[in-house]
């Protein structure tokens, strides 16, 4: 297999020869609070956990100081921890995702998606047999009359959605668009899985779906764009106590969703001693110096995104498509995503690129993409 920007090990360092990879949204490293937190937390959990105990056995739904330590990680953004009995580990909101996908729309059911949404949902919903329905969106992401409309001529069974800091559109709910979008939900009996995963950085945001509706909302609060992609450690409430063992072990009758054991065990210790914090702490710091590097190098040009954002949605210049846009970007030494690797249900495209400033290692490697990008736009 040819080794490009996506699929090279990350271990690997950016060569000034390649273009800088901008495709993904990774989340910044923080080597300088990430690695002390890490250590720290690993060589506690060995200390004081005996590993036969832990690693011999299987997590099923996490064991219960590790729920527990899930439910008050949840409280960064529930206003009350939830009952642990409602949160079951996972190793990845992609693994929650195919588990809930499976029970709650099933083969031949219809999921609701923004129209613009996270590109592998359409490889879910190949894989399972679920037809995608698109809901269209303005600058604060579904548009309730689009929803509903949705709801009675496509009865969906549920609604995938990212209320904060939505991919690709940077696309950030209000808290009255929120009540209109689990109004809607309610109306016509549709589950709602929330994907806050770009929520641990931005301050201040409004609550959560899943505090305005907990009764039909799965709230999923993966690790991956906050603390490390390479944690491996999600978490999902559910909406009653009897759907973690209904809905994941023993109902799902596998385990392929499961968390590692250390993983588990590093995660809860990162809670237990505010090390999870300190890291999210490092990164949005990180994030909002490279979001200042984006506004100075590209300052004049359409696009959207905030401090916090890991991404940034840019508008194509005029006279140039989208993908002789996206070939220049790389011919000068970025790569950047086309808006229609987002389009999952049909529909037309946006003239627009997604990129990310995390992956690209250090903040030169991103200015020199920074600087591709605005040679591409600005010539
Ligand atoms: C919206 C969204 N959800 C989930 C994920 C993946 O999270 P995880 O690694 O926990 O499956 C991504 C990663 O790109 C994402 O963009």
């Amino acid at each position: 297999m040819k080794t490009t920007t996506e699929n090279r090990p990350d271990t690997a360092p950016d060569s000034p020869a390649a273009p800088v990879p901008m495709t993904g949204n990774l989340p910044p490293r923080v080597p300088h609070v990430f690695d002390l937190e890490y250590r720290a937390a690993m060589h506690r959990m060995l200390d004081t956990r005996s590993p036969a105990d832990w690693i011999g056995v299987h997590q099923f739904l996490g064991f219960p100081r590790d729920r527990e330590a899930g439910a008050q990680f949840l409280t960064r953004r529930l206003s009350a921890a939830p009952d642990p009995e409602r949160v079951v580990l996972s190793h990845s909101t992609q693994a929650i995702l195919t588990v809930l996908c499976t029970s709650l729309v099933g083969q031949g059911g219809v999921l609701a998606v923004e129209t613009l949404t996270y590109p592998t949902m359409g490889r879910f919903a190949k894989q399972l047999g679920m037809n995608l329905v698109g809901v269209e969106m303005d600058g604060e992401g579904i548009i309730p009359g689009s929803f509903q409309r949705v709801c009675q001529t496509r009865k969906p069974r549920a609604l995938y959605t990212l209320p904060t800091l939505q991919n690709p559109t940077t696309a950030l709910m209000g808290l009255e668009r929120r009540q209109e979008i689990t109004a809607i939900a309610r109306q016509y009996g549709v589950a709602i899985l929330e994907d806050d995963i770009y929520a641990l950085l931005p301050p201040d945001l409004p609550p959560p779906l899943a505090e305005l509706a907990p009764e039909i909302t799965y709230y999923m609060l993966g690790t991956a764009k906050s603390i490390g992609a390479g944690l491996k450690a999600a978490y999902v409430v559910t909406p009653a106590k009897t759907d973690p063992k209904r809905l994941f072990w023993p109902g799902s009758g596998m385990t392929y969703w499961m968390i590692a054991p250390a993983n588990a065990g590093v995660a809860t210790d990162l809670i237990h001693n505010d090390g999870a914090d300190r890291i999210i702490c490092a990164t949005r710091e990180e994030t909002r110096a490279r979001q200042q590097m984006v506004s100075q190098t590209l300052k004049g040009a359409d696009f959207t995104t905030s401090p916090e954002c890991l991404h940034v949605w840019l508008k194509v210049p005029g006279g140039k498509t989208v993908p002789e846009f996206v070939a220049d970007c790389r011919r000068r030494g970025a790569e950047v995503g086309p808006a229609d690797t987002f389009l999952l249900a049909g529909g037309v495209a946006p003239d627009r690129i997604r990129f990310g400033t995390g992956k690209a290692r250090t903040r030169a490697d991103l200015q020199r993409g920074l600087d591709a990008i605005a040679g591409a736009y600005f010539s």
